[in-house]
């Protein structure tokens, strides 16, 4: 057994929310993809900034100053958590969409008519409708990449006839929040790089999975939300700061022009990012061996998650393959495990997907239904209006919760 697995009850124990029961029998949260659990460490360091340390930005008094200096804490930790060299590109906001739709006003001003943006069919509508608004005030046109439909997989030659010279941005989930796709990120970049155009990377389903690699990737942005990695309800957005400084978001007269400053609009929600930085610290203390930096644990941290999801993504695809009527969309080979997380959307022939999912609520399984506004994903399946069910499952999901979905399943679907 790999030291995940061993390590389990401990790991469960951080997180109170784990210890909820429905009618007398142990809650299952499949509802990861939509929002992660967070750890008493995360929690601890909500209240405690509002405790010790609740102050605005820039003051001259105690509070004030450790207040600032938290803050650029976590500023460093994000840094740290994308594989990025420089705090000053780390940007919190409210949530993806908010700093998504912000961003991309300030990007299309550099548009011009004609210019063109790669979104594809495999996105979340974060990563579409912003797009879409700011090419048209810009005058530039969208252009959709296939997914192919058997395996939930981004067609990378639709990609390759996408790209031209007049491409100016290829917008990309590293992660599907509907399928678990994952995309091959260094590969879009390069193709994209190519062509001269830049790449902005939606890596919020991602982000609990995988280990982050801005730097390696070489992509040009890159958002994130830490409610879907074990802290609260922050948005993350990562630009190179030779990008964010050179760009004009709207911003008032008296905030500085300064990185990351002039992108964090109003006053930040500062309790909610000290608690992205015990997140962060939570997730590079799962490494089995504690790195010299916080880096290298967390690449050994994600090393470690990523092996225990793997078993994971196996037992539930072994086990859904075997239930008659039951649909799974995405990739099942499990010769091919590195191209998915362990995220599972899946129609039944019997029950709805609301009524599926209401049903496994009545189990005390939490899992979502519709199509987790993963839009295109839906319409290029035909699924709409009704979607699918997602059972998403995270590094403190177990292989007993594996079991409990397949079991219900098997009677219900
Ligand atoms: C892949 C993906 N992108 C974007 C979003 C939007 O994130 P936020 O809720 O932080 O705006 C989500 C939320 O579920 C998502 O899963």
């Amino acid at each position: 057994m790999h030291w995940i697995g061993a390590a389990m009850e401990q790991v469960r124990a951080q997180f109170p929310a784990l210890h909820q029961s429905v009618r007398g029998r142990p809650a299952v949260f499949l509802d990861g993809p939509a929002g992660s659990q967070v750890p008493q460490s995360v929690i601890d360091a909500v209240a405690g900034y509002l405790r010790d340390c609740n102050a605005n930005h820039g003051g001259a008094f105690d509070t004030s100053r450790r207040s600032d200096a938290l803050l650029a804490r976590a500023h460093e930790a994000v840094a740290d958590f994308l594989g990025a060299d420089d705090p000053a590109g780390v940007v919190f906001g409210a949530n993806m969409t908010s700093l998504t739709l912000a961003f991309s006003r300030a990007l299309s001003r550099t548009w011009r008519p004609g210019d063109e943006v790669v979104i594809s069919q495999l996105e979340h509508d974060g990563n579409v409708t912003p797009w879409q608004l700011a090419a048209r005030e810009a005058g530039a046109v969208v252009r959709i990449v296939r997914l192919q439909p058997d395996d939930c997989t981004m067609d990378l030659d639709d990609l390759a006839a996408k790209l031209g010279p007049r491409t100016k941005l290829v917008a990309v989930g590293a992660a599907s929040n509907f399928s678990g796709t994952v995309n091959p990120v260094a590969q879009i970049v390069r193709m994209a790089h190519d062509v001269g155009a830049q790449v902005f990377v939606d890596a919020v389903h991602f982000a609990p999975h995988r280990l982050m690699e801005v730097s390696a990737w070489g992509c040009d942005y890159l958002v994130c939300s830490a409610y879907k990695f074990f802290g609260p309800h922050v948005g993350v957005l990562w630009g190179r700061p030779e990008r964010l400084a050179a760009l004009s978001p709207h911003k008032l007269r008296v905030v500085p022009d300064t990185l990351p400053g002039r992108w964090m609009t109003g006053t930040q929600n500062h309790e909610g990012i000290a608690g992205v930085l015990a997140a962060v610290d939570y997730l590079a203390a799962l490494s089995p061996q504690a790195g010299a930096t916080r880096r290298q644990s967390l690449i050994g941290a994600m090393a470690a998650i990523g092996a225990h999801e793997a078993a994971l993504t196996r037992q539930c695809l072994k086990g859904l393959g075997q239930i008659p009527g039951l649909r799974v969309f995405g990739i099942t080979d499990e010769s091919r495990m590195e191209e998915r997380v362990a995220t599972f959307s899946f129609r039944s022939s019997r029950l709805s997907p609301a009524d599926l999912a209401q049903s496994l609520a009545a189990e005390g399984i939490h899992v979502w239904h519709g199509n987790f506004y993963a839009l295109p994903v839906s319409e290029a399946l035909g699924l709409e209006p009704e979607g699918a069910v997602r059972a998403g499952f995270l590094h403190y999901n177990t292989a007993a919760e594996v079991d409990r979905l397949l079991d219900a399943l098997s009677r219900l679907a």
